[in-house]
């Protein structure tokens, strides 16, 4: 990998605030100029509308806007007509859900996903759960939320377990989930693999083929891309046979006063009305950037800076770690006796980013006791320096000073 110190320098945000600690790239991550300027091009250079104009502009950017697909499809090692723009993962979970109740599972099937997940890969299961019979079940997990393999294996008993619904990286503990051998199981007994991958293709290699699953959804904006632009991959025959969830202008290739309606293919049939193209063209930049960067590197760089920064948590005595085995992602912890959001405040005084609260994942008190943590998340761009200066705040945490900053 380049030198962090380098690295930094492509981001606006680091070199004008050089003191400002960011460690909530879980949340979102800091953008680098390169994406900055693909945005501010489309605005100052190539404004328009994409698979409506004939103009030069237009045709240009309806070049960008598809030829972008071939980038991300690099990006997860799939086809590029497998890449459907959508804007971000909870849209993808709620498509898939949305396609699982009408295109592929019945009342009576059974979903299986874990206490850790994110809302987004909780909620339209319990939808289905409660508008078309389908039921939702929780795979066995271990006290720092990883999937238990031989116990997951055991969940499909269950003939009924249809459908399988997992982040590749959970977005507190930062677990990082078998999905391969996870879609093998599935598979073998019939049921679909469904992926969350917010918190895992910003960070790491990740190769749909190999882990033959059936859909991921990630994020731009985790990954140094504009805010509003996710990703959808699905296995071609899978999505030529789902009904998109929005109807609108590009998806239909014509319709009729009597409703009847012919749509496009995969994938504009499931890209309804004007799409965020600046979004898409910064995405693209971004997808560019960390593919030149290197995903191993930057996977082995935040591996090497975790455990560096769990060692120096781990001498605290006023910090309560959740997640110190989990060999990557982010740090999850609190300060004993001291409130999240009261601490986070006190991080914030020393001019540190982090998130605090449930994170979304209001299930997974039930594994750790809590629904209230510090989530500290690294990305390439963080240093031990940080680290160390970070550590020495969290160290100084007592009731007596956090007096809970609001923003
Ligand atoms: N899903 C994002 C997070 O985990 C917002 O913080």
């Amino acid at each position: 990998m380049r030198q962090v110190e380098d690295i930094r320098r492509d981001f606006p945000m680091l070199v004008n605030h050089p003191d400002f600690i960011y460690f909530d790239s879980g949340a979102t991550s800091l953008k680098p100029q390169c994406v900055i300027d693909a945005v501010t091009d489309f605005y100052a250079e190539h404004t328009s509308n994409v698979h409506r104009g004939d103009y030069a502009v237009a045709v240009e950017n309806d070049s960008l806007y598809d030829g972008a697909r071939r980038t991300f499809a690099r990006l997860i090692n799939c086809d590029p007509k497998e890449i459907i723009y959508c804007h971000n993962v909870t849209q993808a979970m709620n498509q898939i859900a949305f396609s699982m109740a009408h295109d592929f599972l019945h009342e009576g099937d059974t979903v299986l996903i874990s206490e850790a997940e994110h809302a987004s890969n909780v909620l339209p299961w319990f939808y289905l759960q409660k508008e078309y019979g389908i039921h939702v079940k929780y795979m066995p997990l271990d006290s720092q939320a990883n999937v238990d393999l031989a116990g997951y294996e055991k969940c499909f008993e269950d003939p009924s377990i249809k459908a399988v619904s997992a982040a590749q990286v959970t977005n507190v503990l930062g677990s990082v989930q078998p999905i391969k051998e996870m879609a093998a199981i599935a598979h073998a007994h019939g049921a679909y693999m469904i992926v969350d991958g917010a918190q895992s293709v910003p960070h790491m290699k990740v190769d749909v083929q190999d882990l033959d699953v059936d859909f991921l959804g990630f994020s731009a904006h985790k990954m140094c891309g504009p805010g509003g632009v996710g990703i959808l991959y699905g296995k071609k025959k899978l999505l030529d046979a789902m009904t998109p969830m929005e109807f609108g202008g590009d998806m239909n290739a014509r319709f009729a006063d009597d409703g009847s309606m012919i749509l496009k293919e995969t994938p504009v049939k499931f890209e309804a009305g004007t799409p965020n193209i600046e979004g898409i063209i910064g995405a693209e930049a971004a997808a560019r950037y960390i593919m030149d960067i290197g995903l191993d590197s930057i996977h082995a760089y935040e591996k090497e800076l975790r455990a560096y920064f769990v060692e120096k948590m781990q001498k605290l005595d006023n910090i309560e770690l959740y997640n110190p085995d989990n060999a990557w992602g982010p740090i999850d912890f609190n300060a004993k006796g001291v409130f999240a959001q009261d601490a986070a405040g006190y991080l914030a005084s020393k001019n540190i980013a982090v998130r605090s609260g449930n994170h979304c994942a209001k299930l997974l008190h039930n594994i750790i006791g809590t629904d209230q943590t510090i989530r500290a998340s690294l990305y390439f761009y963080n240093t031990k320096d940080e680290v160390d200066r970070f550590v020495k705040a969290a160290s100084e945490i007592s009731l007596e000073n956090a007096v809970g900053i609001f923003f």
